[in-house]
């Protein structure tokens, strides 16, 4: 079977990374365009092939695939200049990666009679990253027409990631879903991390303190579901220790109090069915507002 050709526009971490992967996958590179030159050309090498074309509708006029992996601010005027220049096959794909995004952003390459999708590795790629495969055994998400949804779903196999469908309508909760379980539970241990210095342990080993104990965490959530997974004093319905925490805090780091006590509140309806609606009531006057 003769192998799918593909393109890329905007040669960055997650646009090398996908170059070399894809002809590692058995793709075929032939035209590589991003914003300096030399980002196309380095794509290029790491493909193995390849042509360096100036303009972007230059890149992709002959690919089957084409990935649009420029900033998310620069998708859709990407995908204008595509269509504007006629510059896609008829009936090829085009993805890009947003996780914000969905691929409504790039209608406008249906004008050359291709189609349309977003496939989102669920991966932070601080840097272009192989021969290691980044992408194994992670989720990457897709919406989209259905050609481009059959293409991002033989791209995720091809990577042995999990290919995830999502409603186009829906892509923004899932990406702010993502943002709560990753960017937020760095912000949760910014905050742990202050409270534990201000209890006396010094700032050096205050990540030996804390990640064993949220490691054990995400092992129970593994095994028991996140519902089951909770312990500490809202699941025992220890009102007398909200009520200690909440005043200490108080004295010592006061712009953290609300922050815990919307933890808290969020936390409630997880104790439900543990602990007595009479504690319950208690612990919710606790954590109401400050
Ligand atoms: N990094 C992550 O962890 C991650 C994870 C999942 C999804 N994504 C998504 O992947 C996409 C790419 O992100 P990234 O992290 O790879 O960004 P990046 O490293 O900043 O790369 C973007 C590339 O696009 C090029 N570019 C900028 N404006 C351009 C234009 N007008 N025309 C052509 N090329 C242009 C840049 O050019 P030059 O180098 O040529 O100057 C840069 O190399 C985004 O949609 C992002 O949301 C990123």
């Amino acid at each position: 079977m003769k192998s799918r050709t593909f393109a890329i526009i905007g040669c960055g971490k997650v646009g090398v990374t996908l170059a070399w992967h894809l002809a590692h996958i058995g793709y075929l590179p032939i035209g590589f365009a991003s914003r300096r030159a030399a980002s196309a050309h380095a794509a290029a090498e790491s493909a193995g092939g390849g042509r360096v074309c100036r303009d972007p509708w230059e890149a992709a006029a002959n690919a089957d695939l084409v990935f649009i992996t420029t900033p998310d601010a620069t998708i859709a005027f990407i995908a204008e200049c595509l269509a504007e220049h006629k510059g896609l096959k008829r009936g090829a794909v085009v993805l890009h990666c947003s996780g914000a995004l969905s691929s409504e952003i790039i209608a406008t390459v249906r004008r050359c009679g291709a189609h349309a999708g977003s496939l989102h590795p669920l991966q932070s790629f601080a840097a272009p990253t192989y021969p290691e495969n980044p992408f194994r055994g992670i989720v990457m998400a897709g919406e989209g027409d259905d050609e481009a949804l059959d293409l991002a779903r033989a791209i995720a196999s091809g990577f042995q990631a999990a290919f995830l469908k999502i409603e186009t309508a829906h892509k923004t909760l899932y990406h702010a879903a993502a943002v709560a379980a990753s960017n937020y539970l760095v912000t949760l241990l910014a905050a742990s991390t202050r409270l534990l210095e201000g209890s006396g342990i010094a700032p050096e080993n205050t990540l030996q303190v804390l990640l064993p104990l949220v490691r054990g965490t995400l092992n129970n959530i593994e095994k028991r579901g996140v519902a089951d997974a909770l312990t500490g004093p809202i699941a025992r319905g220890d009102v007398a220790t909200v009520e200690a925490h909440c005043r200490k805090i108080e004295q010592s780091l006061p712009d953290l109090l609300p922050f815990y006590q919307v933890l808290g509140r969020y936390t409630l309806p997880l104790a439900q069915g543990k602990v007595s609606a009479d504690k319950l009531r208690e612990l919710a006057a606790l954590l109401g507002r400050s």
